[in-house]
């Protein structure tokens, strides 16, 4: 594998991914290309053995899955996610000020560094629903310029900025958006907000019927370092894992399990919605995939104790200037390998048992692992894999990739490691495992891979 252009080949999947609908449209056009075959929840469902499958929920989640010739097993899963923290534009966004400049109104969606999101280019993207002749219809939009800034106030008007500001997300998080040029009898900034998104939609303003959109940062991801070792992009968290899996997910061969890749929203919120982590869209795409191929629901049972997941989302690695921050004795260093994730309070899926399954697969897979845990006195944070398992009990651990300064609007993670985690889904898409009785597993490795 090629190091620098399997990086650029995420950078730029990232830069085209500006918010979840795209990264999902992404994927889901590359799963086109491969010739994967389209199916909707709200259509019946015949599968043939041997057939690459996917199916999305909202347009914002995507289930693909391959079902092999002979399928002997279970399931074979890779979850990860594709919201990232970020501005939601509220509705009547505009807000005019002194009668002279319009800023747009905004909320946060997620946790975000908020310093990261001042001076600098931003734009919009999202989907809007639109009437049309035919009924209603979304499309997803995605302006592709530098139009808004939210700007910092100057030091000399605060004084305490580099001393704990604490940020207002009302006040000073509201992005420029416009000059309003015109007199007050006149239409002020020629359509203005909406007039701008019905014209990249291409309809009349009236017919927008309603919206969701974002801001998202507009400076491209990029390699950097003295030897071009490490990536620096928007959204690394989570895309590098989403974007890792689906590329191993389509050159897997066949195994005896069925390959799923599973790709949540809104797990940055809690993934309580129709379509994250906590729904019955990975239950009910099981489900379905035993049905069509002629399991009863006691075999469905069977099959998931047969079954493998990874939670993959990215985990903390040392920063350079905060090494204290860090557990004393799990220090996962950039560039160094796959993380396994522990959490006592399981926040973290990981067991002795998933754990140990996951180390030999990599060491099969000739991958460098290391560790994360919480230091005691940090609470850190959580992830979509034990939300999921309440919907579907899988043996399941949580994995991720090393990364520095999570949820900032420009994040930083190693170069290497993006081919471990290709390289290491690939065998473990090809590998798969078997409960007997309760408390001893099988694991079948395959003997190599084609990567
Ligand atoms: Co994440």
């Amino acid at each position: 594998m090629d190091t620098a252009a399997i990086n650029r080949e995420l950078l730029d999947y990232v830069d085209r991914s500006p918010v979840s609908f795209f990264a999902i449209r992404n994927m889901a056009d590359e799963l086109d290309r491969s010739g994967a075959v389209r199916l909707y929840e709200g259509e019946r469902w015949e599968l043939t053995p041997g057939t690459t499958y996917y199916t999305t929920r909202n347009d914002s989640s995507l289930i693909s899955f391959r079902i092999p010739a002979v399928w002997s097993s279970g399931f074979q899963i890779i979850a990860s996610h594709c919201d990232s923290p970020a501005f939601r534009i509220k509705t009547n966004a505009e807000i005019t000020v002194e009668n002279r400049l319009v800023k747009l109104n905004v909320e946060k969606y997620g946790g975000m560094i908020c310093e990261s999101w001042f001076d600098r280019p931003l734009s919009v993207a999202g989907r809007v629903v639109v009437q049309t002749p035919e009924g209603v219809e979304t499309r997803l939009i995605c302006i592709d310029r530098d139009l808004l800034i939210i700007p910092h106030l100057a030091i000399h008007m605060n004084r305490n900025v580099n001393d704990g500001y604490k940020i207002n997300l009302q006040k000073d998080m509201l992005p420029l958006f416009a000059e309003k040029t015109a007199g007050p009898e006149e239409s002020g900034t020629g359509g203005g907000f909406i007039g701008l998104i019905a014209a990249e939609a291409g309809v009349a303003p009236e017919d927008i019927l309603d919206t969701e959109l974002n801001l998202y940062n507009r400076t491209k991801g990029t390699l950097f370092g003295l030897n071009n070792e490490f990536i620096a992009a928007g959204r690394l968290d989570d895309l590098t894992c989403a974007f890792a899996s689906l590329k191993a997910f389509l050159s897997a061969g066949p195994g005896r399990s069925i390959a799923v890749h599973c790709v949540y929203d809104n797990e940055e919120v809690g993934s309580g919605s129709r379509q994250g982590a906590a729904s019955t869209f990975l239950s009910d795409v099981l489900h379905r995939i035993n049905a069509a191929c002629g399991g009863s629901e006691e075999d469905y049972h069977c099959r998931l104790l047969k079954s493998f997941m990874l939670s993959a989302d990215n985990a903390h690695g040392v920063h350079p200037n905060h090494t204290d921050k860090s557990d004393p004795t799990n220090r996962p260093a950039l560039n160094g390998g796959i993380v396994i994730k522990y959490s006592a309070n399981q926040k973290y899926t990981t067991d002795a048992v998933s754990g140990a399954l996951f180390r030999k697969i990599c060491t099969a897979a000739n991958v460098p692992v290391q560790t994360f845990q919480n230091r005691s006195d940090q609470i850190g944070g959580s992830t979509l894999g034990n939300i999921s398992t309440i919907q579907v009990p899988l043996l399941t651990a949580d994995i991720g990739l090393a990364q520095l300064s999570m949820h900032s609007a420009y994040e930083t993670a190693g170069a290497r490691d993006m081919e471990y985690l290709v390289r290491a889904s690939g065998w473990f898409y090809a590998s798969s495992v078997e409960s007997r009785g309760d408390g001893c597993y099988s694991l079948l490795l395959p003997d190599s891979i084609k990567e």
